[in-house]
């Protein structure tokens, strides 16, 4: 190939600029042109395309965001916005594509490299929900915010006697919560994974204030919601003075970790060599530490195992 276009998707990590920035260097390196595509799908249904430079992802590696902006795309759901795409391509002479997102994101590029323009997707969300790797771009920053801020949480928490009820992001999955639940000392950590009910998680309350604890951290992933909802019943039920804090899109932001860093160099890197050989329609991964790539749509059907034995430790140490 001589020239790729890169394009981050869906919701933004910490990291994405890190991989962007493999991405151009590799590219050059191996002789292509590589040209940005801006705000998603959106900038190739547009024709919002520049040239990227070496020095253009100079002084990036350490911002969150992504210097290519994101958007999630609805008109790419459609054989006409894929035609769009196809025809910018062609256009500004694009013969490959990295895709940096999520699940959804992958779902474009399948569609666009079944109409002739190979795509390598690279897994890029803070949830860590794509199922073919072990690790997406952004998770450890993500779970590192939200560790410090539930750290915040529990100064205030103790010095009142009170339960935090806190809502983390990771959308369906809940392995930001588990992680930040174990890592915060929570005593109760509530994800859609695993069965839960009010009474049990109150239960827990009382039994841990027998033991002489006066103040409590509740972690519950936003695919359960309702922490507004749940602090009112704690207080309800077990008289803990409880508050409910939704971490948000804060954990979305900051300076990439040294593990989203790595893990983005690594991916983009080994994203750009597939294309270099006419591969696409793959999805790159970590599995063991390795570097692995799969079919798209193989990605995509494959289901990832909760993190059950994590779950469980942190329920019998928490108390
Ligand atoms: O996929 C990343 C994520 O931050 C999820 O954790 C969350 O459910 C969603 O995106 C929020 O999306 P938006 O930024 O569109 O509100």
């Amino acid at each position: 190939m001589n020239k790729i276009g890169v394009l981050t998707s869906g919701g933004d990590a910490p990291g994405m600029n890190a991989a962007i920035r493999a991405v151009v260097r590799a590219g050059i390196s191996k002789g292509m042109e590589v040209v940005g595509i801006y705000r998603g799908y959106n900038g190739l249904i547009n024709g919002d395309v520049k040239p990227l430079t070496v020095r253009s992802v100079s002084d990036v590696i350490h911002h969150g965001g992504t210097l290519l902006y994101t958007a999630r795309c609805k008109e790419f759901r459609f054989e006409e916005g894929l035609q769009k795409a196809k025809k910018t391509c062609i256009e500004h002479g694009i013969e490959g594509i990295v895709v940096i997102g999520g699940d959804g994101s992958f779902r474009g590029a399948a569609d666009l490299s079944a109409r002739g323009i190979p795509c390598v997707g690279i897994p890029g969300t803070i949830d860590n929900d794509i199922s073919m790797s072990e690790y997406t771009i952004g998770y450890d920053t993500a779970m590192n915010t939200a560790m410090e801020m539930v750290d915040k949480l529990r100064d205030t928490s103790q010095s009142h006697d009170r339960c935090s009820v806190v809502e983390v992001m990771g959308r369906n999955a809940g392995y930001i919560a588990v992680n930040t639940g174990v890592a915060c000392g929570a005593t109760y950590i509530i994800v859609p994974e695993i069965p839960w009910s009010i009474d049990e998680v109150c239960d827990k309350i009382k039994r841990t204030r027998e033991t002489g604890k006066h103040h409590f951290i509740i972690v519950v992933s936003e695919g359960v919601g309702n922490s507004g909802e749940i602090a009112k019943q704690i207080e309800r039920n077990t008289g803990v003075e409880s508050r409910a804090t939704i971490l948000g899109h804060v954990q979305r932001g900051g300076s990439p970790t040294i593990r989203d860093r790595v893990a983005a160099s690594e991916l983009g890197y080994y994203a750009v060599q597939l294309l270099s050989k006419g591969k696409g329609n793959r999805v790159v991964g970590l599995q063991k530490n390795q570097i692995v790539d799969y079919d798209i749509q193989e990605a995509l059907s494959m289901k990832k195992p909760f993190e059950f034995d994590l779950y469980k430790i942190a329920d019998e140490i928490s108390f």
